[in-house]
């Protein structure tokens, strides 16, 4: 295995789900999907609910078995046991036992992967500090806020190491400033050379920390690349000014408006106002006018 390879390596993923109904239904959660994230990307996939990014991180993670297609976590296919060591996953409205301590529930973990002694009581404290939870550590997640929920999971997923992981919807249901919390995490673990995969519907929260983005849209992968090539406009330039006056946009204007044409065409101001979110306009427009998705629909 070289630094080439893939953290992750999705090929024409396809993930069909026979529904228990007395007709013969069928559910085609994703189709023809592909990804790749490169060691030490943060990659964001975004998408209207039911739209198959959980089903996409739970084929990944082995969970699910593909309908076709394939998928690999460093080169190894999902379908391996040992493609799971390298992987922290934090799941959609993860259970935890509620009458644990914070440091229980570490310790709980940290046993099933093997953790023990001192290496696991070290490995706790140093989670408890990552996440910022040194001070609940002896108090029961029964008395935790959805952020500090969100936190202990994001260190569950973390306690073994893991060269990437895999969380599903981080910050739903956490007010602004948890999220902004775990939006400086996901950054601290970028800083940490670990890889990411995250779901979201927070589009500016995707657009501060992805490297690379995916639309998905009713299963498929309806936009993908590079965050900065997705939200380019062709043949456009911006310029943002600090403190500009009145006076000085209207020199700005007159200079353009001067200036000579190139060719046939010739240089003009397109907006002048405060810079705003692209990618959210980017997102409306690829799923433009459809509601979303959650019933069923005929055979594949
Ligand atoms: N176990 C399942 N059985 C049948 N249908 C499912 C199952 N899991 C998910 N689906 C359906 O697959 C589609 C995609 O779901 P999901 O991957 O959870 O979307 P998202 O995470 O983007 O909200 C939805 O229509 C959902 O109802
Ligand atoms: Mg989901």
């Amino acid at each position: 295995m070289t630094d080439a390879t893939p953290a992750i390596r999705i090929r024409h993923l396809t993930k069909i789900f026979r529904t228990p109904t007395v007709r013969k239904q069928f559910v085609t959660a994703v189709q023809d999907l592909s990804l790749d994230v490169a060691a030490g990307q943060i990659y964001g996939l975004i998408g209207p609910n039911g739209s198959g990014k959980s089903t996409t991180m739970k084929v990944l993670l082995g969970l699910l078995k593909p309908s076709s297609g394939t998928a690999a976590i460093f080169g190894r296919d999902s379908s391996r046991v040992d493609s799971r060591n390298d992987v922290g996953f934090l799941p959609e409205n993860p259970y935890f036992y509620k009458h644990l301590t914070g440091a229980e529930t570490l310790a709980f973990y940290g046993n099933l992967c093997g953790l023990r002694g001192a290496d696991l009581r070290d490995r706790i404290s140093e989670m408890l500090a990552l996440v910022d939870l040194e001070h609940a550590r002896d108090r029961r997640l029964a008395g935790y806020s959805k952020g500090m929920l969100q936190r202990i999971g994001l260190a569950q997923a973390l306690i073994h190491r893991p060269r990437l992981v895999v969380l599903d919807e981080p910050t739903a249901g956490v007010d602004p400033a948890g999220s902004r919390k775990i939006r400086d995490l996901i950054l601290d673990l970028k800083s940490r050379g670990i890889s990411v995969i995250l779901s979201s519907h927070l589009l500016e929260q995707v657009q501060e920390v992805c490297d690379r983005v995916g639309i998905i849209f009713r299963g498929r992968m309806v936009r993908e690349g590079p965050l900065h090539d997705l939200i380019a406009v062709e043949d456009q330039t911006e310029v943002v000014l600090h403190h500009a006056t009145p006076a000085l946009l209207t020199r700005i204007r007159e200079l353009v408006a001067a200036e000579p044409p190139a060719n046939t065409t010739r240089p003009a101001i397109v907006r002048i106002g405060q810079p705003r979110t692209t990618l959210e306009s980017l997102f409306l427009e690829a799923t433009r006018g459809e509601a979303p998705r959650d019933g069923l629909q005929g055979d594949p």
